[in-house]
């Protein structure tokens, strides 16, 4: 099918290069021409594991290109895809400027021509969006009504550094459409995917996205939660009480005597809180569209207000143990928001480190691919952190460790026989088992001695 997509961000790219690794003829557009010409040349402005190759496959065999002119591209496709930022503004609430001037712009080709077009929103929209605010931006450009051309709206579910697999081997599709005619474009393009395909109206659709993640923020704020009164207590180990609690059959059911260990509980390790670019902003846009309609939100509040403090656990947790920070020299390893990526957008780290530099700690850092994007995202402040890329000699030399980002990496701190350093693992890629030799500290660990579990898997 020859599709057309608005918007060459993380989204927008990773699902064009995806369609016309299928089969697809893809165009995708951008206003920005430096972006296009890379793409064209197969280099994407992004980094995500395995888009370069799928990319230069997909240009070579001439299913995808790259255009700056959105009415030319519409010229010759059978549906468009909107695939364009919606920020935060400051209240919290989505910003729609780009994707209703992207509406606009395609009903302004819609009033030109005799012909169905089916028009998808893909980029995340709060409940309620497409079928209103959308649609009546397309009905006033193109003078036609919902009908005469196609509504529908097929969130993403997209991790970062997971983007492309995730969209080639999704768990499930999710076709939200206003119109048959849409609902039959919709199956067409993903028909060469076999998993399940939910059809539903377009605001369903735009619930489940937000649903997906509020859902998962929340288990991670409410596992914080009880980390921090763990931590309280002391003589408590928080992971000691989340391994009783993954021992449960409904979060880890077994199979012929074999736990299955599921994703989800990955989302349930205590930490200095989440990050990136979807869970606070959802988490917030859940809260502030309830907020317009008079609703209190008060669990979306909730795992907000957890997650705003979290980082900031472990500098209160090393204040206990270590007393004043000033002048302690304070390594901080990982600086992007998770591992596997350089985006550091809502980073625990840009707390953490503004914090340590608060304390007039000596602070030091290091990531495997992040600093350039932290740097900024700190701005001038970053002028008092010594960026490290050596960081086993680093370690060597602080007097405070921090595991801030749980790249794999790190966990070859246990054999470097940091005797007597303070060891904060924020993400809990270590076992304080294997740190005898160091004061072992963690969300939901004070440090105070439990008894290990007798048998733990
Ligand atoms: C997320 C969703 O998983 C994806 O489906 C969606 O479409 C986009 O948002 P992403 O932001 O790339 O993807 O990251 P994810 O791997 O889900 O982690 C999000 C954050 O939660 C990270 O900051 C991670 O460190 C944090 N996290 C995860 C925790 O703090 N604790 C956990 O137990 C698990």
């Amino acid at each position: 099918m020859r599709i057309v997509i608005a918007g060459t961000g993380y989204v927008g790219l990773v699902s064009g290069t995806c369609l016309a690794a299928k089969g697809h003829n893809v165009i995708c557009i951008d206003i920005k021409p430096s972006i296009v010409a890379n793409i064209n040349k197969a280099i994407p402005p992004i980094y995500e594991e395995g888009l370069e190759a799928l990319l230069q496959q997909v240009i070579t065999s001439g299913h995808l290109k790259a255009g700056v002119d959105l009415q030319v591209a519409l010229t010759d496709a059978e549906g468009v895809i909107i695939a364009v930022g919606t920020p935060n503004n400051t209240q919290g609430t989505i910003d729609l400027t780009y994707v209703l001037a992207c509406a606009r712009e395609i009903g302004a080709y819609i009033k030109k021509v005799d012909r169905f077009l089916p028009v998808i929103v893909k980029s995340t929209v709060v409940p309620g969006t497409t079928d209103t605010a959308i649609k009546n931006e397309i009905e006033q450009a193109s003078g036609k009504k919902l009908g005469q051309f196609g509504l529908g709206m097929n969130p993403e579910f997209l991790r970062e550094g997971k983007a492309v697999s995730d969209f080639m081997e999704p768990d499930r599709i999710v076709l939200g459409y206003e119109d048959e005619g849409t609902l039959a474009f919709l199956q067409a393009l993903y028909a060469p995917w076999g998993c399940e395909k939910l059809a539903v109206n377009t605001r369903t659709a735009e619930l489940i996205k937000y649903t997906n993640n509020a859902l998962l923020a929340t288990q991670i704020s409410a596992v914080n939660e009880i980390a921090n009164l763990a931590a309280a207590m002391g003589g408590i180990d928080v992971q000691d009480v989340m391994r009783g609690v993954y021992l449960d059959k409904r979060w880890n059911p077994s199979i012929d005597g074999q736990r299955v260990n599921p994703e989800i509980l990955a989302y349930l390790v205590p930490g200095c809180g989440f990050g990136g670019s979807c869970f606070p902003k959802d988490v917030q846009a859940l809260h502030a569209h309830g907020d317009q309609l008079g609703l209190p939100m008060a669990m979306m509040k909730a795992v907000l207000s957890v997650n705003d403090t979290q980082p900031l656990e472990v500098i209160a947790g090393l204040k206990k143990v270590v007393g004043d920070l000033a002048g302690q020299r304070c390594l901080v390893l990982g600086l992007a928001f998770k591992p596997e990526t350089d985006d550091v957008r809502e980073s625990a780290s840009l707390r953490i480190i503004s914090a340590l530099l608060d304390h007039k700690a000596q602070v030091s850092a290091h990531d495997p691919v992040a600093v350039k994007n932290f740097a900024t995202a700190l701005g001038p402040r970053s002028n008092g952190i010594t960026y490290v890329s050596d960081w086993k000699s680093a370690a060597a030399t602080a007097e405070v460790i921090i595991i801030a980002t749980k790249w794999p990496e790190y966990s070859a701190l246990s054999t470097l026989g940091l005797q007597g350093k303070i060891i904060f693992d924020a993400r809990r890629l270590l076992k304080k088992e294997d740190l005898p030799f160091a004061r072992y500290l963690s969300i939901g660990y004070n440090g105070h001695a439990t008894r290990s579990p007798l048998k733990v898997r």
